[in-house]
């Protein structure tokens, strides 16, 4: 749920969400390049394989992170200080979230999910781990600013992000959402205490690591990538032929990202919503992004999108980040 949340960009109250599919795939698959959005990816199926994804032995990014806070408790304590309001991002079933407020003794704790139901089930089960919290759920879409509740007006805010989905989205909508972040956070905080914002991010590595963990030896990642087109299938009438495909794992060494891309076996023909495409043999269909980063490419990232950062924590193998940083003073110096 947190990531397919945190993947959308627009707004489907408007457009509702069956035409926003027909619309993201009948024009990624008209482009040169054919791409269709990863957030398309989390049907029912495809939410359960990725959390079978985040259970395997390649797929290192979700124990990292766990180790990390996990190991850190007493830092972010230090760092974050006790009192805050912490809001997260695309809660989900705020499975990371108990690590961090135990650590850090919050306000309050303002979980947002697009999906309601899913969202207050998460909340009642934190409030009989944690009863003393005060819980106040925001059912909204985070990929803009997003008002807060009356509850924490006046008291100082920490926005929690974890899993790296920021990894998600290319450099310029990952910049939009973290000035949009700042923003909700912003609103009513308390003069003098500017916006702090724990963040995961996912770092650069060898190939040897990051292929298969995105390509593991089970076939999950596989059968992630491929549900997508079962569900272009079923959801807009498409007799796509899902055996013509493979699952491709690349590292895209200039851009710092993984692609994952479909790739046609040999010359194919379908359609799709009654639209007709072909492919040929070795032509691929680009399905997701997952970018890397490195100390100075995240604190590029974070400074554009108005975050200063301020401390940075990483597991014992360096493979994962969790970067603490503040809202960035408007005029600094020079
Ligand atoms: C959700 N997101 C952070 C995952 C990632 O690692 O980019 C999605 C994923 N795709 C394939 N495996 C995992």
């Amino acid at each position: 749920m947190t990531v397919q949340q945190a993947l959308r960009i627009v707004d489907e109250d408007e457009e509702g969400i069956d035409n926003a599919f027909r619309r993201d795939v009948l024009r990624g698959l008209s482009e040169p390049q054919k791409a269709v959005p990863a957030r398309w990816f989390y049907d029912e199926r495809g939410s359960e394989l990725f959390e079978e994804i985040t259970r395997l032995p390649e797929y290192y990014p979700t124990r990292a992170e766990k180790e990390i806070l996990r190991a850190h408790g007493s830092d972010f304590r230090r760092s974050i200080g006790a009192g805050r309001a912490v809001v997260e991002f695309g809660s989900g079933s705020s499975a990371k979230t108990p690590l961090l407020l135990q650590a850090i003794e919050p306000a309050a704790y303002v979980p947002i999910d697009i999906s309601g139901d899913f969202l207050r089930a998460s909340a009642r089960r934190l409030a009989e781990k944690l009863p003393d919290l005060p819980i106040h759920p925001v059912e909204a879409d985070f990929t803009q600013p997003v008002t807060m509740p009356a509850e924490i007006e006046g008291v100082a805010r920490l926005g929690f992000f974890p899993g790296s989905t920021i990894g998600n989205m290319v450099p310029r909508t990952a910049v939009d959402l973290l000035r949009d972040m700042r923003e909700t956070l912003e609103r009513g905080s308390p003069d003098g205490h500017p916006p702090l914002l724990l963040i995961g991010m996912d770092r650069i590595k060898s190939r040897k690591i990051l292929i298969p963990a995105y390509d593991d030896a089970k076939g999950v990642t596989a059968a992630f990538n491929l549900n997508l087109l079962t569900r272009i299938n079923r959801e807009l009438a498409g007799d796509m032929p899902v055996d013509a495909f493979r699952h491709r794992a690349i590292w895209n060494d200039d851009i710092a990202r993984i692609e994952m891309h479909l790739e046609a076996q040999h010359d194919i023909s379908f359609t799709v919503a009654g639209r007709a495409f072909t492919m040929q043999a070795g032509e691929t269909i680009h399905t997701e992004n997952s970018h890397k980063y490195g100390r100075r490419s995240a604190a590029a990232l974070l400074l554009a999108g108005g975050w200063t950062p301020v401390d940075r924590w990483n597991d014992h193998e360096s493979q994962f980040m969790v970067i603490l940083a503040e809202a960035s003073p408007l005029r600094s110096a020079p």
